[in-house]
C-alpha cells in the first residue's frame, strides 16, 4: 500500500477501505508516515469528509492503537456520559455518583480543560489528595465497589489520537466532524461502557456554535457508537451562558458536591439540576433500568433526594484518596478571597453574551489554560449570577471574582463586562434542552 495513493484517493473524494485507513493510522503512530504526509491526509479529510463507515473504521483503528478496558466483570450495566465541553460544566461530578446510586456502574475517563472550556480532571484536582492516575485494575475495582470512578486518561488509551490531535491542532484540521468523532469515540469506547450519553453543547461557549453543526456531530457520534455495539443517546444543551453559577475549579467542585448533599438539590442552580437529571435519566433508560423517560427521571430524583447519591460521592472520592471535610459547608476546599464584584452599569435586560469570553476570563486569573503546559490556579473563579432574559438594575451584582491577585480579577471583570449585552428590550429566557436524539 502507498500513502500517496491514499492521500490522492481522499483528495478526489473517494471512500477509503478499512485496510487503507488502518495503513494511515498505524503508519503515522509508528512513525513510518511522516507529519507532512499525515497533514496532507488530514486536510484532504477536512475538505472531502468521511462516510459513516470510514469514520467508524478510523475510530476502531485509533481505539485499537491502545488499551481497552474490560468492563464485562462489572455486575451491573455500565454507562458513561461525554460532554463536548463548555463553561461551568461540572455535570460529571454530580452525574457519576448519581448514576451509581441508580444502579449503574460508571467508569469515567476524563480530560483536562483547554482554552475557554473547563475539564473535569482539573476540577477534581481541587480536592486535596484525589488521585487521578491509577492502574486500570484499581480503576475497575473502585468502579465495581463504589459504583463510579473518575480518572485521567493515561497515554496507553488511544495513543494514536494524542499524536493525530497534536498535528490537527497545528494544521487547522480540528474542526472536522469525522476527525472529532473518531477522536472522542476512540477514547470513550476504550473505557468500555455499554451505554454512552452525549451532552452536545451548542452556543457561543461551545465548540459547536449552531444547532445544525451540533446535529451533524451527533449523527456521526451515534453512528460510530452503534457500529461498535453501544447504546447511544444525545441531548443538545444550550451553552450560550455558563451552566450553574460557579465557573472555576474549586468553585465548581463545591457547587457540584453541595448540590448532592441532602437538601442541596433545592438550593442548587436550576439549570445544573435539570441537565444533570436529564442526562442521568437517559443513562438509566437507555441502559434498560427504566422503561421510559418519566420512570427514569423518578429513579434519578429518588436517588438524589434520598441522599444515596451523596453517599456514593463520598465513597467514590474517599476511595480515590480525596480528603474533604464532609461536615463543613465549604467541604474544606480552598477558594481564593473575593477580589471584586462586577455591577450593572445600566438598567435593562440581559439580552445575551459571548459565553466563550467568560471562560477566557478564567485564563486572565490563571484559572484556565491558554496552552496545554500552562500551570493552573485552582482556587480562583467566578460566581456568574446574571442569566439571559433577566431584568437588571444599575448597581446589581452580575458576577463576583475570586482571586488572590486583584489586577488579574480586574482584567477578568473587564472581559466579562465587554462580553455581556444589556439592552432595553425584554428578551425571553433561553431553553436549556434544545433537542434530543435517541
Ligand atoms: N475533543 C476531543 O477529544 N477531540 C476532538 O477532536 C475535539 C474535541
Amino acid at each position: 500500500m502507498n500513502i500517496l495513493e491514499i492521500i490522492e484517493a481522499k483528495k478526489q473524494g473517494r471512500e477509503l477501505s478499512p485496510a487503507q485507513i488502518a495503513f494511515v493510522v498505524d503508519g503515522f503512530t509508528d512513525g513510518s508516515i511522516p507529519d507532512y504526509q499525515m497533514a496532507a491526509f488530514l486536510m484532504a479529510v477536512w475538505f472531502r469528509g468521511m462516510t459513516d463507515a470510514e469514520t467508524s473504521e478510523l475510530t476502531g483503528v485509533m481505539l485499537r492503537s491502545g488499551e481497552e478496558l474490560d468492563t464485562t466483570g462489572l455486575d451491573a450495566p455500565s454507562a458513561d456520559k461525554h460532554s463536548t465541553g463548555g463553561v461551568g460544566d461540572k455535570v460529571s461530578l454530580l452525574l457519576a455518583p448519581l448514576a451509581a446510586a441508580c444502579g449503574l456502574k460508571v467508569p469515567m475517563l476524563s480530560g483536562r480543560g483547554l482554552g475557554h472550556t473547563g475539564g473535569t480532571l482539573d476540577k477534581l484536582e481541587a480536592i486535596p489528595g484525589y488521585r487521578i492516575h491509577m492502574e486500570n485494575e484499581e480503576f475497575l475495582r473502585i468502579t465495581a465497589e463504589q459504583g463510579c470512578a473518575i480518572i485521567g486518561q493515561s497515554g496507553s488509551i488511544a495513543p494514536a489520537d494524542g499524536k493525530i490531535y497534536a498535528l490537527r491542532d497545528v494544521t487547522a484540521t480540528v474542526d472536522c466532524v469525522p476527525l472529532i468523532t473518531a477522536s472522542i469515540m476512540s477514547k470513550k469506547l476504550a473505557a468500555g461502557p455499554r451505554t454512552i450519553v452525549i451532552d452536545l453543547k451548542c452556543g457561543s461557549g461551545a465548540f459547536m456554535r449552531s444547532l445544525d453543526q451540533a446535529r451533524a456531530l451527533a449523527s456521526a457520534l451515534t453512528a460510530v457508537g452503534r457500529a461498535h455495539g453501544r447504546n447511544m443517546a444525545v441531548i443538545f444543551s444550550d451553552m450560550d451562558q455558563p451552566l450553574g453559577v460557579a465557573v472555576g475549579h474549586a468553585c465548581e467542585t463545591l457547587e457540584a458536591l453541595a448540590a448532592l448533599r441532602p437538601g442541596g438539590r433545592d438550593e442548587a442552580p436550576g439549570d445544573l439540576v435539570t441537565l444533570t437529571e436529564e442526562l442521568t435519566a437517559d443513562m438509566v433508560r437507555v441502559s434498560g433500568l427504566a422503561p421510559d423517560r418519566d420512570a427514569a427521571l423518578a429513579v434519578v430524583r429518588d436517588a438524589w433526594n434520598s441522599g444515596a447519591a451523596w453517599e456514593r460521592a463520598r465513597a467514590w472520592i474517599t476511595a480515590q484518596d480525596g480528603r474533604l471535610d464532609w461536615d463543613r459547608e465549604d467541604l474544606g476546599l480552598e477558594i481564593a478571597p473575593l477580589a471584586l464584584e462586577l455591577e450593572a452599569g445600566d438598567d435593562g435586560w440581559l439580552e445575551g453574551m459571548d459565553c466563550r469570553q467568560v471562560g477566557l476570563a478564567l485564563a486572565d486569573m490563571h484559572a484556565a489554560r491558554r496552552r496545554v503546559e500552562d500551570p493552573l490556579d485552582l482556587t480562583s473563579g467566578i460566581d456568574f449570577l446574571a442569566r439571559i432574559g433577566a431584568r437588571v438594575s444599575k448597581g446589581d451584582v452580575l458576577a463576583r471574582f475570586f482571586c488572590p491577585r486583584r489586577d488579574e480579577a480586574e482584567a477578568a471583570a473587564q472581559r466579562v463586562r465587554a462580553a455581556l449585552r444589556i439592552g432595553e428590550r425584554e428578551v425571553a429566557a433561553r431553553d436549556l434542552i434544545l433537542d434530543r436524539v435517541d
